[in-house]
C-alpha cells in the first residue's frame, strides 16, 4: 500500500500536526490443523503478505477516533466508560483491545487511528486478528507499555473471547504476531511451543481461493463446535484425565470412544485426533520438500472437515474437489473456520493462470458465485514500518 497516500488520508481526516506512526499486521492462511487450536492441538499456519496498516497519533482530547479506508463509519469514543458498539461494528476489534489493556491496568491516552486493509473481507483470512494485533502492537509501542509479543497475543485473544464473543483458539493471533516471511509456523497450542518451518514447496505456490459465500452463522456454528468438544472432554474424563481433546492419541481414542455421548460428537473427536497427526506429518513433509505427501494430507484434512466436523458446505467442497481433479495441483483444502471462506491450494507455478481460469469457471457453473483467486506471498508478523 502507498504510504504517502495513507498519510495524506490521515491528514485529511485528522488534520496536520505531528506525523503519524505506521504499523502493519498480516492476515494468515492455515496450511493444515483445522479446529485443533481450541482443542490444545497442533496447527501449521503462515502469515500473509497482505494485512492491515495502521496510522496512529496521540491526541490531547481524551477520545479515541477510529476511521478506516475499508468501512464508511467513523467513531469517536470517550476514553472512560465505553461499551461494545452494536451491529458488528468493526471498531469493536480495536476497542476490545483497548478494553483488555485497561483490564490489565494499562490506560491508553487519546489516539487517532486510521486503518487500511487489503485482506479480502469475510474470507476467513483473519482480518480480525490482524486488526487486533496491529492495534495492540501500536498502542504498546506508543504508550511504551513494554508488553511482549506473547502478551499482545493474549490480549487480542481475550478481546475475541470477552468483547467480541467468539470462543476462538490462539492460532490466528499467534500466526499474525509471530509469522515469518517464507516460513510456515508450527504451533503446539497447548504449551505454545513453536517452530518456523521453511516453505519447501518447490515449484508449487500457495494460491487462495475465496468462495465469496457469506459466512452468516459462522460465529454461532463455531461456538457450537467448541461446545461439542467440551462435552466430549467431559465424557472422556470419566476414564482418562485429559483437559483437551488434543491430548488424545489414536489409541486412547479407541479405548474411550464408547464413553462419548453421541455418534455426532464421536465424529467431532475423530476429526480432532486424526487432524493432529496430519499436522505432524505435514510438518515433516514440508521439511523434506515432499509436496505430494503434503497434498495428500491436505486432501484428507478437507474430507474429515467435510464428513466428521461438518464445517465445509457445498461451496468449499466444490472448490476443493475441482482442484483435486487438476494434475498440476498438489493439494487443496478449506482453510480457517469453514462455513464459507477460502480454500488453500498448492498449484504448480507454471499453471497459475490455467488454475485461476478453470476454478472460476467450474465454481460459477456449480454455484452461481464468483470465486476470488489470490497468490499472496508468505510474509512477516506484526511490525512497525
Ligand atoms: C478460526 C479461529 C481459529 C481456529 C480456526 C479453525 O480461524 O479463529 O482459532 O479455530 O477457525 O481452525
Amino acid at each position: 500500500m502507498d504510504q504517502a497516500l495513507l498519510k495524506q488520508k490521515f491528514i485529511e481526516r485528522y488534520g496536520k500536526g505531528q506525523a503519524p506512526d505506521f504499523y502493519f499486521a498480516p492476515g494468515r492462511v492455515n496450511l493444515i490443523g483445522e479446529h485443533t487450536d481450541y482443542n490444545g492441538g497442533y496447527v501449521l499456519p503462515c502469515a500473509l503478505s497482505f494485512g492491515t496498516y495502521l496510522l496512529i497519533r496521540e491526541n490531547p482530547d481524551h477520545v479515541f477516533r477510529f476511521a478506516s479506508l475499508n468501512f464508511d463509519n467513523q467513531e469517536e469514543i470517550v476514553i472512560d466508560g465505553f461499551h461494545k458498539l452494536p451491529n458488528n461494528n468493526w471498531v469493536n476489534y480495536p476497542l476490545g483491545v483497548i478494553d483488555q489493556l485497561k483490564n490489565e491496568g494499562l490506560k491508553t491516552s487519546g489516539m487517532d487511528f486510521l486503518f487500511a486493509g487489503n485482506i479480502p473481507p469475510g474470507a476467513g483470512l483473519s482480518s480480525s486478528a490482524s486488526i487486533e494485533l496491529v492495534t495492540a502492537f501500536a498502542i504498546n509501542d506508543q504508550m511504551d507499555f513494554k508488553l511482549e509479543l506473547k502478551d499482545l497475543i493474549h490480549i487480542s485473544l481475550q478481546c475475541e473471547h470477552d468483547f467480541i464473543g467468539v470462543q476462538c483458539g490462539i492460532m490466528d493471533q499467534f500466526a499474525v504476531a509471530m509469522g515469518k516471511a517464507n516460513m510456515a509456523l508450527f504451533l503446539n497450542c497447548r504449551n505454545l511451543f513453536h517452530e518456523h518451518v521453511p516453505m519447501n514447496t518447490g515449484a508449487y505456490s500457495i494460491v487462495i481461493v475465496n468462495s465469496n459465500k457469506a459466512r452468516g452463522l459462522a460465529d454461532s456454528k463455531y461456538n457450537e463446535r467448541v461446545n461439542e468438544c467440551s462435552m466430549a472432554v467431559e465424557d472422556i474424563r470419566k476414564s482418562l484425565d485429559i483437559e483437551y481433546l488434543g491430548q488424545l492419541s489414536l489409541e486412547d481414542f479407541r479405548k474411550v470412544e464408547h464413553l462419548i455421548r453421541s455418534p455426532l460428537i464421536k465424529k467431532r473427536v475423530a476429526h480432532v485426533v486424526a487432524e493432529n497427526y496430519r499436522v505432524l506429518e505435514s510438518m515433516k513433509a514440508l521439511k523434506d520438500g515432499q509436496v505430494d505427501a503434503l497434498g495428500k494430507l491436505m486432501r484428507a484434512s478437507h474430507i474429515s472437515l467435510r464428513d466428521n466436523y461438518e464445517v465445509t458446505g457445498s461451496e468449499l467442497d466444490t472448490l476443493a474437489e475441482t482442484a483435486w481433479d487438476l494434475e498440476y495441483v498438489a493439494g487443496a483444502r478449506m482453510t480457517g473456520a469453514g462455513f464459507g471462506g477460502c480454500t488453500v491450494n498448492l498449484v504448480h507455478w507454471d499453471k497459475l493462470v490455467d488454475f485461476e481460469e478453470i476454478i472460476k469457471k467450474k465454481y460459477f457453473e456449480h454455484t452461481g458465485l464468483k470465486a476470488g483467486v489470490y497468490s499472496p506471498g508468505i510474509g512477516d508478523g506484526v511490525k512497525k514500518i
